[in-house]
């Protein structure tokens, strides 16, 4: 018996040397995600390694030093295949970690720091004592860490590091994930498992989880979390849960994460026992500041507060006739002597106006634009509806200058086929951020105006919904774990590219071989345009079947708020489809700068992509590739189908560079998507023919069923509701 146990342990040992060598055949479930360090190819590994002798810490390393010394560590000891020493002087190939108040010999090079700002990290190949080194230092540690992230990066995706000189700087304040999780640890919108947060049994247990959590996040510059549902329980501001959250936060803090809290505006009534939330009430005022107080004493460096208020059934100063300012500032002036803010959402939808759901976030909120207090930042969706596959960028970027926007994007794919459809959504990100709001000019990107740029806010913010659950694989698929990279990634400059932020993350978490980069990052930019065509094509939105969002339902007309139905928004008859924003319309586009307006308004000039977002047009209207719009619409659907299955023959040939267990999980998954663009696409057609009256084009497969059969099928216990 103990020979059989040896001589097992024998094998497990073989198997398991075997396995650290041969990387792309190990077993691999996500966990990892794009941290794997497993062990380069080894003509880089032998360039790399000369550079990477050593690390050189300060003596005694802060606590963020410590994991930016044990991330080196680990990192380069996993990607070099070789254990990473720490030495407390620097010899020949050391790398130094830390800012020059911490270690001498990089005070000594007088290093151009200035610009780097708080966060910002620099890295240089550089002499010491006659002696080659690499310097990775900034202004404080989280920039250092930050630095050491970066030097990984540059490891892990084959970049050399002998003639280093990266200096980086974050151009957007706070960089922070929206968790749309309740304290019952179900999450609204998730498709990931329940929620990362053991609420139960925080704050004694800290899963291990937490860690990886601030690891993988201070890898791509988060800085920010928001723990909490928008749609947020009062009971987070209960001391029970106060003392979660503090748990959370000492973990996170060495990573440079802050964290926030969701709140209920209604709170003083609910946990207060006040009769009232108005915000001009000196008790309800005196309640926050309370419990603002009581906030730092259990989490010092607490971020603040994000408000979902008057929408969708939420409490807010409306409630009292108060404005969005109003109730922002009175949370304000609680959180100001601490230093903290309050991320008041613009989210809001109420039944008022001419009944353009699309016009209703910037009517109520660009009058309000110079009445909020200095620590408050509105956070804006990235289209005037609501996360849809495709959107132009909402009105409101740019047309408030005196007030801080903040962009919110959805990584969770609540619109997207959700975890199983292969969506890289870094394309989508890119879209908005590039998209010129000609607010001052040409050039006024969204990017500019979010990271202050543009108007000269020093707040600014991107906030991302997280994709995260408790799943192994974290967000519900390998690929979904790319939506989560880029947005940090574009968090951190918002100029970048999405293709570039791609190919690093597809190196990071699959393979270096060009063989397989360039086809698979390829797919990722298609998949972007293949689900728009499959669900919403040429401006078309919110199709999506109710409360779930799963799958296609655009003849849902019978809801009992207008702007809830698909009907509303495709606007489909006998005569055509679309929502006419123009003039004739609902007259959106007049909420854009003039010469955005412009292009939008005029059919010449408005482009396939937001055409039936703008106008309402014949069936039969021409479109610039002469095809009729009917004629066009099937067709984008069918592409959308066809571009799923050429992304399916890309991941086949894949195989060879992929480990089994990741391969066949995507290949899975590529199936059900192609399952489902194919229903969407039939369920469409067979709803707009039935409205069109025409024949489909040359050529064109009609649906496998009739419509009524698309048109009964119920999908009761779908996730994230
Ligand atoms: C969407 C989503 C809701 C969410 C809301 C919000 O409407 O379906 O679940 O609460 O956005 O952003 O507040």
């Amino acid at each position: 018996m103990i020979e059989r146990i040896a001589r097992l342990a024998a094998i497990v040992t073989i198997v398991m040397a075997l396995g650290l060598a041969a990387s792309p055949a190990a077993a691999e479930d996500g966990y990892a995600l794009w941290l794997r360090y497993q062990p380069l190819p080894q003509g880089i590994r032998a360039a790399a390694a000369p550079h990477a002798a050593a690390i050189v810490a300060p003596a005694a390393p802060s606590p963020t030093i410590g994991v930016a010394v044990a991330e080196l560590q680990r990192g380069l000891g996993g990607l070099l295949a070789r254990p990473e020493p720490v030495a407390h002087t620097a010899g020949v190939g050391a790398i130094l970690v830390g800012t020059p108040a911490e270690l001498p010999a990089i005070a000594a090079l007088h290093l151009p720091l200035s610009g780097l700002g708080d966060e910002g990290y620099l890295l240089r190949s550089a002499t010491v004592d006659g002696k080659a080194v690499t310097i990775v230092t900034g202004n404080s540690d989280v920039g250092v860490l930050y630095g050491a992230f970066a030097l990984l990066r540059q490891v892990q995706t084959g970049a050399p590091i002998d003639r280093l000189d990266l200096a980086s700087t974050p151009k957007v304040r706070i960089r922070m994930l929206d968790h749309w999780d309740n304290l019952d640890r179900t999450v609204e919108r998730g498709y990931a498992g329940e929620s990362i947060w053991d609420w139960w049994r925080l704050p004694d247990w800290h899963d291990p989880r937490y860690t990886d959590y601030a690891r993988a996040n201070a890898s791509i510059g988060i800085n920010g979390t928001v723990l909490n549902n928008v749609n947020a329980s009062p009971d987070i501001l209960t001391p029970r849960f106060i003392a979660k959250a503090a748990a959370l936060a000492d973990i996170f803090r060495p990573y440079g994460i802050k964290v926030y809290l969701s709140v209920n505006f209604a709170s003083p009534i609910k946990l207060g026992g006040l009769k009232t939330a108005d915000p001009l009430d000196p008790q309800v005022a005196a309640w926050w500041k309370a419990k603002a107080d009581e906030i730092y004493k259990a989490i010092p460096d607490f971020g603040g507060f994000l408000v979902k208020a008057n929408s969708e059934g939420q409490p807010g100063p409306g409630d009292y006739h108060r404005s969005h300012s109003q109730g922002a500032n009175m949370l304000a002036a609680a959180l100001a002597p601490h230093h903290g803010i309050v991320i008041w959402r613009a989210f809001v939808y109420t039944a008022t106006g001419d009944g353009d759901r699309a016009k209703e976030a910037y009517d109520e909120f660009k009058p309000l634009d110079g009445q909020f207090a200095d620590n408050v930042v509105l956070q804006v969706k990235n289209g005037p509806i609501d996360f849809q596959p495709r959107e132009p960028f909402s009105p409101l970027f740019g047309a408030m200058p005196k007030t801080p926007l903040g962009l919110e994007v959805q990584i969770t794919k609540e619109y997207l086929g959700f975890a199983t459809h292969l969506v890289y959504l870094g394309a989508l990100f890119q879209e908005t951020l590039d998209a010129d709001t000609y607010a001052d000019g040409p050039g006024s990107t969204v990017a500019k105006v979010i990271d202050g740029e543009l108007d000269h806010h020093q707040l600014s913010l991107i906030a991302g919904v997280a994709n995260i659950g408790s799943d192994r694989d974290w967000c519900g698929s390998d690929f979904n774990q790319a939506n989560w990279y880029a947005f940090g990634r574009l968090a951190w400059d918002p100029t970048a590219s999405s293709r570039a932020i791609a190919v690093e993350w597809a190196k990071m978490t699959f393979s270096l071989d060009p063989g397989f980069v360039g086809p698979t990052v390829d797919m990722m930019m298609l998949s972007r345009e293949a689900v728009v065509n499959y669900m919403t094509p040429l401006g078309l939105a919110h199709q999506m079947g109710t409360n779930h969002h799963y799958g296609p339902a655009p003849w849902v007309d019978n809801l009992p708020q207008a702007e809830w139905n698909p009907a509303y928004y495709n606007r489909a008859d006998a005569t055509g489809i679309g929502f006419d924003r123009t003039k004739t319309g609902s007259n959106a586009v007049a909420q854009y700068a003039p010469p955005v307006a412009k292009r939008f308004a005029d059919l010449a000039t408005v482009g396939d992509k937001y055409l039936l977002w703008f106008h309402h047009l014949p069936w039969t209207y021409r479109m610039a590739s002469d095809e009729t719009l009917w004629d066009s619409l099937v067709h984008h659907y069918t592409l959308g189908v066809t571009q799923v299955a050429d992304m399916q023959n890309t991941w086949t040939a894949m195989q060879r560079y992929v480990d089994p267990e990741r391969y066949a999980k995507a290949t899975t998954f590529l199936a059900i998507q192609h399952r489902e663009a194919q229903w969407w696409r039939d369920a469409s057609i067979a709803y707009f023919q039935s409205k069109s009256h025409l024949p489909l084009p040359a050529g064109e497969v009609p649906p496998a069923h009739s419509l009524a059969y698309y048109e009964a099928l119920r999908f009761p216990h779908a996730p994230g509701i």
